[in-house]
């Protein structure tokens, strides 16, 4: 199903497939040995033109865990694009000496564009404020491996809306399972954008509020993010938003027993660091699930079902 297929929006694929990731990452997940030859004489390009710790050294580390060898760059500026290269240019070069391109990039539309370019499968590792499908995968089996379910679920997502494309991706994709419900949890000045308004939340159930206290008793996932500094184009506008939710040991005493924390990190001050030592903090569990999740993805791409 998934063999040499890209990936550059979870929209593109079915709720069937999405499954068999996360099903297969969480097999993966309990006996990663067994997985050491799938990629074995293949080559991983990532090629990151913006700042990164998981994303790419989870990339990096499942390729090399599923036995393939790595290449890329991890800053541009040290890139051909820095002598005026184009993104197709770069595409159809790179394409020439690897099997697989995970890319990330400040433009919304580059693994697009990327993959119009390219003969061999495109990962986005991330694309400006648009997409971020390997962490919404990651955070799903995070959600999976907890409560055994995508559905029927109550998520509560908080902090900047606007800009992150992680709750983007995240919000998009779980929308497609049923009966989950949303409360969008942020500062007037970062509601989630016109188009997840639009064409998701308002066909969902989901509530608006711009107080943690007041929504987190109710909910079975509190999914934090940053401020998104690099995308605003008025830094004041940051400074004036910038802490406006920090998550401390006092309003964890309102959530549920059972609720879980998340956050696809880095994490700036959303939550003190009194609350990692609640067992509800689920966000550097997730991190790890980060690379099982796409060493499924890329076996599924190199070897299919
Ligand atoms: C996220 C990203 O880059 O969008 N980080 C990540 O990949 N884990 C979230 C963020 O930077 O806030």
């Amino acid at each position: 199903m998934l063999k040499n297929k890209s990936l550059i929006s979870l929209e593109d694929f079915t709720n069937k497939e999405i499954e068999s990731i996360i099903n297969l990452g969480i097999e993966i997940s309990k006996k990663p040995d067994h997985f050491v030859n799938v990629a074995k004489g293949k080559i991983l390009a990532t090629l990151f033109y913006e700042p990164s710790t998981r994303t790419r050294l989870s990339f990096e580390s499942a390729f090399l865990r599923l036995g393939g060898k790595v290449v890329g760059f991890s800053d541009s500026s040290n890139s051909s694009t820095a002598k005026g290269e184009s993104l197709a240019d770069t595409i159809r070069t790179v394409e020439n000496y690897v099997d697989l391109i995970a890319i990330r990039h400040p433009k919304e539309g580059a693994a697009y564009l990327s993959d119009i370019y390219s003969k061999i499968p495109i990962i986005n590792a991330g694309d400006g404020a648009k997409e971020h499908p390997t962490q919404t995968l990651t955070d799903l089996l995070t959600i999976k491996n907890k409560f055994g379910r995508l559905d029927n679920l109550k998520i509560g997502v908080c902090g900047d809306l606007k800009y992150s494309r992680a709750v983007n991706s995240l919000v998009k994709t779980l929308s497609k399972f049923k009966n989950n419900k949303f409360i969008m949890i942020s500062p007037k000045e970062l509601q989630p954008n016109e188009l997840l308004l639009k064409d998701t939340l308002s066909k969902v159930s989901f509530k608006q509020f711009d107080k943690i206290e007041d929504a987190i008793s109710d909910i079975d996932i509190l999914y934090m993010t940053r401020i998104q500094r690099e995308r605003f184009d008025d830094i004041l506008e940051y400074e004036k938003l910038k802490g406006s939710y920090i998550l401390t040991r006092e309003k964890m005493d309102l959530a549920k027993k059972e609720m879980i924390i998340m956050h696809p990190l880095p994490r700036v001050d959303e939550i003190s660091y009194e609350v990692d030592e609640d067992p509800r903090a689920e966000y550097f569990k997730q991190a790890k699930f980060g690379m099982y999740v796409r060493m499924s993805l890329m076996n599924l791409i190199l070897e299919g079902e």
